[in-house]
């Protein structure tokens, strides 16, 4: 018997990945960039046990057993026991035993929060300390999900693109580690609500097949976006940071509209909030904040520290929570300070109903995946089922 409890971390890309070149090694036609948040915020954990004792592979996700036979599954577990034998061995357990697998998020996974990204890159990882594998496993995280990739490293993450058939050279890398910009923020609205939408997967491969704004955006927009971003990145310019997210965001979300039919990820709220960020950065006269929404309506907010407090107290004013909604504002402690008249009246944006955010989550930049030593981590027992 043989068993490994790792954590991963949710990534949010500021260059979005939308649109594969394979879609069976899941290969990208673009380079992406995203920033690792903290797993102590947000996570997914993952248990693995392997014995001789198992007569098959069993999953359970959140508490629910899930069937084991799912092509992305089976391929991040047959490519990281390829990889343990061309390596020679397979660590303390057996690679030809059976395994049991736990998975957890310590987030709502219905707020659709990167949780595929967490989730893939935690059993691509868990699997390597498993069988004890060296070296790059991007391919094996990929496999699961393309994003899951850039969430094996912390800090901020470049997953090239790259262009060999096989795959070899598509691997996500480290630009700079989370120390390297330890004022950054990150405050995640969830917005209530939420529609079941077109899966990442489905909607680019639709983008792929009908958008003419992809193949400019692939061809004469990533190209320089991605190098000004590494740019902005290495100098800590929030400026230029903030405005190739956002303008990042637009884009993709506008190629969700020439697709067709349509992908729409985006909602009023959602509209809403990039309108008060525009406002607010319009009356600071800098970019102070920015936005960036992935395939749903949820807002991923960057900005420095010292901009946390104005930032959370114009979010309540603007989106505030139901009376008997007692936790609004998780993660990292701070303080809100509330918004000046004047302010408020330059932002020409009146409160909405309550109710419109389920939640607001305060976090930074953080580390990749971590395997923990504690037994009482585990979240297998010792016969291979849920605690
Ligand atoms: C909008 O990684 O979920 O979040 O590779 O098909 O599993 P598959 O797609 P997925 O796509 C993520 C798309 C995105 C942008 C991004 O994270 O770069």
């Amino acid at each position: 018997m043989n068993i490994v409890t790792c954590i991963a971390p949710v990534n949010i890309a500021v260059i979005k990945y939308w649109g594969k070149r394979d879609e069976k090694l899941i290969l990208p036609l673009n380079d992406s960039i995203s920033t690792t948040l903290c797993t102590e915020q947000m996570h997914a954990k993952t248990t693995i046990m392997a014995s001789s004792e198992f007569t098959e592979d069993r999953i359970w996700l959140n508490g629910r057993e899930e069937s084991f036979d799912n092509p992305r599954l089976k391929s991040c577990l047959e490519g990281m026991r390829r990889l343990a034998q061309e390596q020679g061995g397979s660590g303390e357990g057996s690679n030809t035993w059976h395994i049991h697998v736990c998975s957890r998020n310590n987030f709502p996974t219905a707020a659709g929060l990167a949780s595929s990204a967490a989730g893939y890159a935690c059993l691509a990882y868990t699997l390597k300390e498993l069988y004890s594998v060296k070296g790059d496993i991007t391919a094996i995280a990929r496999q699961g999900s393309g994003s899951a990739c850039r969430s094996l490293h912390g800090g901020f993450v470049r997953w090239h693109k790259g262009s060999a058939a096989d795959g070899t050279d598509s691997v996500a890398k480290q630009i700079a580690p989370s120390s390297h910009w330890p004022e950054l923020r990150i405050l995640i609205l969830v917005v209530t609500n939420q529609k079941k939408l077109t899966s990442s997967t489905f909607g680019m491969q639709r983008s792929v097949e009908t958008s003419e704004l992809l193949k400019y955006r692939v061809s004469h927009c990533v190209p320089d976006r991605v190098e000004a971003m590494v740019e902005a990145i290495k100098n800590k310019d929030f400026e230029t940071f903030a405005e190739i997210t956002m303008k990042d965001s637009n884009q993709f979300h506008a190629i969700g509209l020439d697709t067709y039919p349509p992908a729409v990820y985006m909602n009023d709220v959602s509209h809403t909030i990039a309108r008060v960020v525009h406002r607010y950065n319009c009356v600071k006269g800098a970019n102070k904040v920015a936005y960036t929404f992935d395939a749903g309506p949820n807002a991923c907010l960057y900005m420095l520290e010292s901009e946390v407090p104005a930032v959370l107290g114009l979010m309540k004013h603007i989106f505030p929570p139901r009376p008997e909604h007692v936790q609004y504002v998780r993660g990292l402690k701070t303080e809100t300070q509330s918004i000046s008249q004047e302010v408020l009246s330059s932002l020409g944006v009146e409160p909405q109903q309550t109710g419109l955010l389920m939640e607001m989550i305060l976090t930074k930049l953080g580390e990749g995946p971590e395997r923990l030593t504690d037994p009482k981590d585990h979240l297998l027992t010792e016969g291979g089922l849920p605690k």
